[in-house]
């Protein structure tokens, strides 16, 4: 499920950009004029004029510097990102209950316009479930405010959790990672103000939300009733989340030199797990002490028809083998799989969302990330090996061979389906992700996946 979201959006930023090439041509002078971080305001109103051009036609430049030597303007937005796009609001910032936020400051200019503050901008699925936000800026004199009901005097981030909630996968690399970056300079000083949050999600995420703001965290969604929580004054506001990577954080981009490394050591610590660093095996024959492995099972796609077979090699080869699913949306449920992540050294599972969870394994431990059929290797690779790297563990990818999927004995040797992924997937999304992410189970040549947990095992060496 993971990866199927994350290529919608993908193929998004394609189509736009063949629909937008002669925007972006006639826009590029401009870009040159702003090729340094952060979007003053004043253009704003060109990008919004341009619609999807706008994140397309700043998609591809880096941010560089991001905070340092910034300028200190009252607002500032950048969308330079595929992912998000982040707006700056300092001065007088008041969070209204209906989604709006009122900002003055002497130097800003008149402006009003509306912002989805999750990190997944290009893709219209997920943005369906994020409440928008309308922001209007102004020097004071033009525009009666609101009153504070609380006058803060730290900063707020806003932010929605909306999206594909309740898929780990998303939940980190949408969410909370972007919100670490996002909010790491602020040392916990700092409200987090969430939109589109179930009250599960709340739970689940409290230990991590509490270890990014000693603040309680604002439901946005809820509280906004007779006696609620009001209108909200800040004296700076970030709106929307900054995204570097899938489920890491390019740490020469933060402020701090904040690392995937310290997001995962902050995900243990939240959740009270004991082990830091995994086993380190000391040649043959070590004294008995056994790798633990855990091999993910999921239940209706993708699935290991012989987990048992497989579990049986890990064991005879000298691993301890747990075998278990990460179940969705209990708060329980994922303090306990993050309990059992990190008691193992060894992570075995097929691309999917289960792989996330790598963020409770104890530094030094090993992801082997099984990819079924369908060309996903350069997208699973980007998904889970690189992040893992980024967390301080070892990566094996195992590439099934046909006769491995379950693909192989429903179609003919000669099919288009098992000869050739990259013809189903100019079929389009639904073509793929029907054929390869929701057809296909796994049979693991027990013999061949021997080699991926002899690497496993000499990397804990
Ligand atoms: C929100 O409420 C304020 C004040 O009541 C109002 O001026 C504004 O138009 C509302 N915004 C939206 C988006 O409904
Ligand atoms: C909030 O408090 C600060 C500091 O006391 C004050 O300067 C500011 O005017 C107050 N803002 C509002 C809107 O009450
Ligand atoms: C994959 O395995 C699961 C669990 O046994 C089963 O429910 C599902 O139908 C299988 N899917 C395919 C495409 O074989």
């Amino acid at each position: 499920m993971a990866c199927e979201k994350k290529s919608v959006s993908n193929f998004t930023v394609r189509v736009g950009l063949v629909l937008f090439a002669g925007c972006i041509l006639a826009l590029i002078s401009l870009g040159t004029m702003f090729r340094h971080n952060a979007v003053p305001l004043q253009t704003l109103s060109l990008l919004f004029s341009v619609g999807s051009a706008s994140s397309v036609m700043w998609g591809e430049e880096r941010i560089g510097s991001h905070h340092s030597g910034r300028n200190e303007g009252p607002v500032l937005c950048d969308f330079s990102s595929s992912r998000s796009d982040v707006c700056e609001l300092k001065g007088d910032v008041r969070v209204l209950p209906n989604a709006t936020i009122v900002h003055h400051h002497p130097l800003a200019r008149r402006r009003s316009w509306r912002m989805k503050p999750h990190a997944r901008k290009n893709d219209r699925h997920a943005l369906a479930r994020v409440t928008e936000v309308t922001v209007a800026s102004s020097h004071a004199a033009d525009h009666p405010a609101p009153r504070c009901t609380t006058n803060h005097t730290a900063p707020a981030v806003v932010f929605s959790a909306g999206g594909y909630a309740g898929n780990m996968f998303h939940d980190l690399t949408d969410v909370l990672v972007p919100l670490f970056i996002t909010t790491r300079r602020f040392g916990g000083d700092v409200h987090l103000l969430v939109s589109d949050a179930q009250p599960w999600w709340l739970d689940r995420f409290r230990p991590l939300l509490r270890r990014l703001s000693f603040h309680d965290v604002v439901d946005m969604g809820r509280g906004a009733g007779a006696g609620g929580r009001g209108v909200l004054c800040y004296p700076h506001v970030v709106l929307g989340l900054e995204f570097h990577k899938e489920m890491s954080v390019d740490a020469a981009r933060t402020a701090g030199g904040y690392s995937m490394a310290d997001f995962a050591r902050l995900a243990r610590r939240s959740y009270g797990l004991a082990r830091d660093t995994a086993i380190r095996l000391r040649g043959r024959g070590d004294g008995g002490r056994r790798p633990r492995l855990l091999l993910i099972s999921r239940k209706s796609t993708r699935a290991f028809t012989n987990a048992g077979a497989i579990a049986r090699a890990a064991t005879a080869l000298g691993y301890e083998v747990v075998v278990s699913e990460p179940s969705r949306q209990h708060a329980a449920a994922l303090a306990s799989f993050a309990r059992l992540v990190n008691s193992c050294d060894v992570l075995v599972g097929v691309h999917g969302a289960g792989l996330a969870n790598l963020v409770f394994l104890p530094a030094g431990a090993v992801v082997v990330q099984v990819v079924p059929l369908g060309g996903l290797d350069a997208m699973a690779a980007e998904d889970f090996g690189a992040p893992a790297r980024d967390a301080g563990l070892r990566y094996v990818h195992y590439a099934i061979a046909v006769a491995e999927s379950t693909l192989a004995g429903r179609y003919p040797r000669d099919h288009r389906v098992l000869r050739d992924p990259a013809a189903v997937r100019r079929d389009g999304w639904a073509a793929l992700r029907e054929a390869y992410l929701v057809g296909q189970n796994v049979t693991l040549d027990v013999h061949r996946f021997e080699g991926a947990l002899r690497r496993a095992m000499e990397l804990l060496r």
